[in-house]
Parts: C-alpha cells; structure tokens; sequence
C-alpha cells in the first residue's frame, strides 16, 4: 500500500475548483446574483472544502448535517465529523437569499468573487448550544466560542465551487493541496506517513514526540496550521521560519515534508482532534500524533481527552491511525527526553516550563534552556518577538 491508497475520508478526494470555459460560464451566472461577503476564516473553509482538504465535504452544512454533527459528530449519512463547516450570514444578505439559487462569495476585504454557493438551505441555530456540545463550554472568554458568539445565528448551506484561490503572502512554496501531498509521498515511496498538527514552534516535546513515532513510520509529514490563531499565538511566518530552521539542523531531509494547513483554529480540544486527524488522513497520511491536551486552550479540556475521545469511533470510520503521546519532557536525571512511561524519577528533576514563562523569557531575549528548545529555534522566536507581525 502507498500512502495515495489511504482513501479519502468518505471515499473521494473532493475537488470543487472550477477551471476552463466552466469558469468563465460560472462568472457569468453569478453575475446579478446576490453576494455574500466572507471574511478569512470562512475563506480558509472555502477553499479547504474545494481542493478536498475537507472531504467528503462539498459545501457549507445544511441543516441535517450541522444538526447531526453538532449533537452526534456524525454527518446526516453516518459518516464521522467532529467540527461544524457552516457559512454564517448577516440578516441583511439572508433577505436576498433564495433556496435553488447560486450566491457568489466575495471577499469581505479583498472584493475578489472566490467562488459560488448553490443555497440548499438557510436555518436558524442556537450558537449557545452548538458551543455547548462542540467546545464543552459557552464560556466567552474561550476563543472558539468567542468566535462563534460573534457571528451571526442564520447559517446558509449548500454546495460551493472555487473559482479563485486565496493567495499566500510569504512561504508560497509550503503550500500543498491533499492531491498534490498524496502524489508526492507515493513518489517518495512511503507507505506510512505521520501527521503532525502544531500552532506553536516545536521545542524539544514535540520534537521528541515526533521523532518516537518516526521510529515506526516512513515518514513525517510536519503540518503546522497557519490560518487564524488567536492573537497571542506566536504568528505563522515567524513559526515557519523556526521549522525550517529545526529541519535543517536536525531531522533527515529525506523524511520529513513540511507543509502547512492553512486553516483557522477552533480551539474545540478533542472535537478539533478528531477533525484534524481526519484532514490529515485526506493529505495522504497514515497516521496522526495526538499528545497532551491536543488543540486545548486554557483548562476547558482534560489532558488526555483529546485521546480518549478517539474511543468512540471503530478504526475503520476514522480510517487514520491515532498515535497517543503521554506529555513529555525532558527528564535531568535520565537525562533525555521522557514522559511518565518512561521515566521513573520525580518531578523535581522534570524541566517543564509554561508557555507564559517561556514567552516573556523570549520576550527579555532569554533563550529557554536547550532541553526545552533548539537553541536555532529560540534565537528566531527572539528575533519574532521584536518585529512587526507578517501574516503568511
Ligand atoms: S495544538 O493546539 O496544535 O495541538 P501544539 O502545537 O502545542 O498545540 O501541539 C501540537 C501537538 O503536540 C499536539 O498533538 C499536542 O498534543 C502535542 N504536544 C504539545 N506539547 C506536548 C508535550 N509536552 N508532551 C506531549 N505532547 C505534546
């Protein structure tokens, strides 16, 4: 088995890119019709769902979907998916709208007509209780439910079609869509590729975690997520320039594969966990690295959840493997890098510092110690923390 034959979730890789004379018709019928503005998020979605990122998603969620997610993280058909994928729209654009008519979706900021929506249903949701089953919380000062608290409570559904993609500003060359990362790890020859998710710059834990579970696989596919993050997160082009610095001076070129995703974060912990991995499974990898507290912010989520929660699905629905990791550290007794299954000392010998700790030692240009992050990465966080913030 190559990783091109892991299939798609669903079955196929979706693609809903409209190329050729269909263009041009496509412009054409959308001219006159009503528009509804998206801002980047939604964008990221758009155009995730039309190049099968997030397949066998064809569209924005109607109504039976969203429902049976929200409650069950099932699609109406069965099929398991943890996140809504939902177009929200103002009450002034729902007014225009009409089910069985095509809709052009047109940057909020950009004016750009990205693509179109076939509307299939409209409805009204309840964002409380959606933040309730997907975020576990309506805690405001949680940002996903923050963000969904935010946007307006009438969804629009149906099937979309791209017709432009959004353009990177920096770091275009790390930029891969599933067909093209499943073509290139069959080319590479790897059967079994494993899928890492990070929004942070990988210090010696992640490395560490990486690293165990390439032990047992071809190959690591390093995908950091590169779409909207919350504010204090360390911003995407600073993160890349870390990675490319942590590749080069310490992993084997011929078996890592950098590439980013380019979608917003959720923050929904053991929901987004599930997500992520099945993304990954639609990139062409084998297996998926979930650690301690995966895609959690603050103390909404237990450490393991994020594992546990794969329990409730068969492997075959999921059809990705999860690869669990206990959190991991780096022990001055062992003397190297360790998690609870394999150290036996206490913690007092354990380095583990806070991500609020390591920021404002960053901060006063203190570089953490090298158990905790390659000296390479810390001097570009340095660096990062004293620049003005490029988005990628
Ligand atoms: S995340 O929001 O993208 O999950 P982060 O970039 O910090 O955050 O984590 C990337 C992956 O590494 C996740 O699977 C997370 O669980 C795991 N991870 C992060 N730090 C540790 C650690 N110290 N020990 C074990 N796993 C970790």
């Amino acid at each position: 088995m190559t990783a091109s034959a892991i299939p798609p979730h669903g079955g196929q890789l979706i693609n809903r890119l409209v190329e050729g004379d269909a263009r041009e018709q496509l412009r054409s019928d959308l001219a006159g019709a009503p528009v509804i503005k998206i801002n980047r998020w939604t964008l990221s979605d758009l155009d995730l769902i039309g190049v099968g990122a997030f397949s066998p998603l064809t569209g924005f969620m109607n109504e039976e979907d969203y429902h049976r997610v929200v409650s069950e993280m099932r699609l109406a058909d069965g099929t398991v998916w943890s996140i809504p994928i939902t177009l929200a729209v103002a009450p002034a654009t729902v007014k225009e709208l009409e089910v069985g008519k095509l809709t052009a979706l047109v940057g909020e900021e950009d004016h750009i007509l990205y693509g179109s929506l076939l509307v299939e249903s409209i409805y009204e949701v309840d964002p409380f209780h959606e933040a309730i089953h997907v975020f576990k919380t309506s805690d405001v000062a949680h940002p996903g439910v923050q963000k969904l608290l935010d946007r307006p409570t009438t969804y629009v559904g149906g099937s979309i079609q791209l017709l432009e993609r959004p353009k990177p500003e920096r770091f275009q060359d790390y930029y891969f869509d599933p067909s093209e990362t499943r073509r290139l790890f069959a080319e590479k020859g790897w059967r079994t590729v494993v899928g890492f998710q990070t929004r942070n710059p990988v210090h010696r834990a992640h490395e560490y975690i990486q690293k165990s579970a390439m032990e047992i696989v071809d190959a690591l596919f390093l995908n950091p997520l590169v779409g909207e993050t919350k504010s204090d997160d360390v911003p995407a082009d600073v993160r890349m320039r870390s990675y490319l610095a942590l590749i080069d001076g310490y992993y084997p070129a011929d078996r890592v594969f950098l590439g980013v995703f380019p979608a917003a974060m959720r923050y929904a912990g053991p929901r987004e966990a599930i997500f992520h991995a099945i993304v990954r499974k639609n990139y062409g990898c084998t297996h998926f690295i979930v650690g301690r507290d995966h895609a959690g912010v603050g103390d909404y989520y237990g450490t393991y959840e994020a594992q546990e929660i794969f329990r409730r699905f068969e492997a075959e629905e999921l059809g990705i493997t999860p690869l669990f990791f206990e959190h991991s550290f780096f022990c001055k007794a062992c003397g190297n890098m360790a998690s609870s299954k394999t150290c036996p000392h206490p913690k007092e010998e354990h380095l583990t510092l806070s991500g609020t700790k390591v920021r404002a030692m960053l901060r006063d240009g203190v570089c953490p110690p090298p158990e905790f992050s390659r000296p390479e990465v810390a001097r570009i966080l340095i660096e990062g923390m004293t620049e003005p913030i490029v988005r990628v």
